[in-house]
């Protein structure tokens, strides 16, 4: 309990003391500012421990970042690609060794076929190093960090919630920015802490009637026989996958329809993976079955072709959140990029840990970066200023407001300056009376480039910014829509 403590302290205040102490003006020649965001791919990894009989899944966490050049009211913010030289750090502090807390490097050449350096994962990623990127992607990462929830004061005290330092430098390895992100792992596999297996040898004397099963050959990896996308593993054929395995043949008699089900298996009555803001807000949504279904379900389906691990919820479903709030096309939401090319979890945290969270470790981020916990929905942190065009979602922080007092007397739309732009072009227009009002930019062939504004809208002179650094020279027409009668103008963008 004291360590935990410890724990959350480092968490809280040393973000805030960072915030509250910034140095007045850099002492470094560096004058690009960037911003370091980082989260966990899951929401939770669970592991086993004790490899002697068998093996789950292996300790394997992973971590993203994304380094974001900070805007102005002049320049956009960029995400920094590979090219850009940026290297990115990590480590957990107080975590620095995983032997000996499992004896997962006992067993991973049986397992596995690896021998493997101690305290390294099955990626090749430690406990501490430094993260990879490419060419073709706009983030760094490092996977089968192979951490335990025991930190090396609190070997007893399970600690699913603990928190990377992550640090990102510049090519002359100066350090430019830092971040820390939860890495959550849970031993919580509960087939005989639940009460309901008598020990793991039960479970695999009960399973010796299958052929090819062969007790002597322990610790069994079930992913040998049993496909798990998890792992990659292919599994043997006319063998069920193993979430299918596993969910059906339960789904009988752990069957109450509450959260309690899956806890007595997935982590668990101790560690409380989904933490999120739909959970703790206790509304439509709270139980595991309100977006996966009942134990049967997640079985059943992955026999009517469900791909497991590769096809779950998502947000963007037509009776959840809609299609302004969704998923890439056929990518989950942990593959997923919204606002200026940004996974989704940059903003709102992993899946299960969707922010504001229960869980104090998650929301320590955000406040570091905005000074309270939830979405990250403060303009200023990447842009540096709060930008009056539309922002993720089409949220507009700034509402849509008249420039002045006057009241026209038609609808009208003014033609845009600076015209030619490079950057940003204000587009100035007239309401005469309250109603629905669409602007688009559209291209020569009346393709749809961006919808600039489509709000019911009071009596008034506003005005509206399109920023023309996100698409290349040429001629665009911008349309207003108002009472079913369509205005234009032509834009020009020269770079
Ligand atoms: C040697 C291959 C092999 C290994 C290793 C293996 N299984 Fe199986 N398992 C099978 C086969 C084959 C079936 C039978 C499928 C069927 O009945 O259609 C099965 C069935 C099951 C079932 C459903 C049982 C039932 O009565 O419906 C469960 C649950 C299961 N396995 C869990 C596990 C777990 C947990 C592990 C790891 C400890 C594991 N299996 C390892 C081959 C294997
Ligand atoms: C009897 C134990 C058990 C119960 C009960 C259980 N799970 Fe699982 N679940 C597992 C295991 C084991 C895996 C990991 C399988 C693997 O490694 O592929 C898993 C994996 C999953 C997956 C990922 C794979 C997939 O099929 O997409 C989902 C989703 C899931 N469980 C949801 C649930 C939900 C929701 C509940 C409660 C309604 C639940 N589970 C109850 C044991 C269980
Ligand atoms: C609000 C809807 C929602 C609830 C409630 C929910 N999940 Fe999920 N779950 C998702 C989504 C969305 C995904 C796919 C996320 C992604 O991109 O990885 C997912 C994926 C999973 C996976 C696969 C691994 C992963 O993260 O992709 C498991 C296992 C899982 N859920 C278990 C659970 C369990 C157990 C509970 C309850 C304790 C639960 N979920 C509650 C929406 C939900
Ligand atoms: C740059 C930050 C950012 C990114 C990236 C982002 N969002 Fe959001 N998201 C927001 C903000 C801000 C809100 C609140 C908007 C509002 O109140 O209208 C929000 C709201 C939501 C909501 C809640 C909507 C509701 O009904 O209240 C969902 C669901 C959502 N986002 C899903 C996603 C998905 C899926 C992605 C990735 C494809 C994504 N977001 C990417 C910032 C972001
Ligand atoms: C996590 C960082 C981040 C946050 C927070 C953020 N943005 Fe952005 N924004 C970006 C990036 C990156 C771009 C893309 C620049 C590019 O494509 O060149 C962008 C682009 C834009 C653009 C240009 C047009 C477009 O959609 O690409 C507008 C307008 C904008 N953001 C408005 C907002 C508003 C309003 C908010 C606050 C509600 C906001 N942004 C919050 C990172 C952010």
């Amino acid at each position: 309990m004291k360590k935990l403590s410890a724990l959350f302290i480092v968490g809280i205040i040393l973000p805030m003391m960072l915030v509250s102490f910034k140095p007045e003006k850099p002492s470094k020649p560096e004058t690009a500012q960037y911003v370091v965001i980082a989260w966990n791919d899951l929401g939770m990894h669970c592991a086993n421990l004790d490899f002697t009989n068998m093996c789950i899944l292996p300790p394997y966490n992973n971590q993203k970042v994304h380094i974001i050049q900070k805007g102005s009211s002049t320049a956009l913010p960029v995400v920094m690609p590979h090219s850009s030289g940026l290297y990115v750090t990590y480590e957990i502090p107080g975590n620095t060794y995983s032997v000996g807390k499992t004896n997962f490097w006992t067993y991973s050449q049986h397992l596995f076929g690896v021998t493997l350096a101690p305290n390294v994962g099955l990626a090749g990623f430690g406990l501490t190093g430094t993260m990879l990127n490419a060419d073709t992607i706009n983030y760094h990462y490092a996977t089968g960090i192979p951490i335990t929830a025991y930190p090396d004061a609190a070997l007893t005290t399970s600690t699913p919630y603990q928190l990377t330092l992550i640090k990102a430098f510049n090519s002359g390895g100066s350090q430019v920015g830092s971040t820390q992100s939860v890495i959550p792992i849970s031993h919580e596999i509960n087939c005989v802490s639940s009460g309901c297996h008598a020990s793991e040898m039960a479970i695999l004397q009960a399973h010796e009637q299958v052929s090819g099963f062969n007790i002597a050959n322990k610790p069994i990896l079930c992913a040998n026989c049993h496909s798990d996308n998890a792992l990659g593993m292919p599994g043997t054929a006319g063998t069920p996958p193993f979430s299918q395995a596993v969910h059906q043949k339960h789904g009988g008699f752990i069957n109450t329809g509450t959260i309690a089900d899956c806890y007595k298996c997935h982590p668990g009555p101790n560690t409380q993976c989904w933490r999120d803001t739909m959970h703790s807000s206790g509304g439509v949504v709270n139980k595991c079955q309100d977006c996966h279904g009942s134990v049967s379900n997640v079985g059943n389906t992955i026999e009517n072709g469900r791909n497991p691990w590769l096809q779950e919820p998502s947000c963007g479903a037509s009776n959840c959140h809609g299609p302004n709030y969704a998923e890439e096309p056929g990518l989950l939401f942990r593959q997923s990029k919204g606002h200026g090319g940004l996974f989704c979890s940059t903003c709102h945290s992993s899946p299960h840990a969707i922010l504001p969270s229960s869980r104090p470790e998650d929301n320590v981020q955000n406040i570091a970066l905005q000074g309270f916990s939830g979405t990250l929905k403060t303009c200023t942190v990447c842009h540096g200023y709060t930008p009056a065009g539309p922002g993720p979602h089409g949220y507009n922080p700034l509402g849509i407001k008249p420039v002045n007092g006057n009241i026209p007397a038609k609808n009208q739309l003014l033609q845009n300056y600076p015209n030619p732009s490079t950057f940003m072009t204000n587009i100035p227009f007239h309401i005469s009376k309250a109603g629905k009002v669409k602007i688009e930019i559209l291209d020569l062939n009346g393709k749809n480039i961006t919808t600039l504004i489509n709000n019911n809208l009071q009596p008034g002179e506003y005005k509206e910014e399109f920023y023309t650094s996100k698409v290349t020279s040429g001629t665009y027409i911008c349309t207003m829509n108002i009472d079913g009668k369509t205005d234009f103008i032509k834009i020009i963008v020269m770079k």
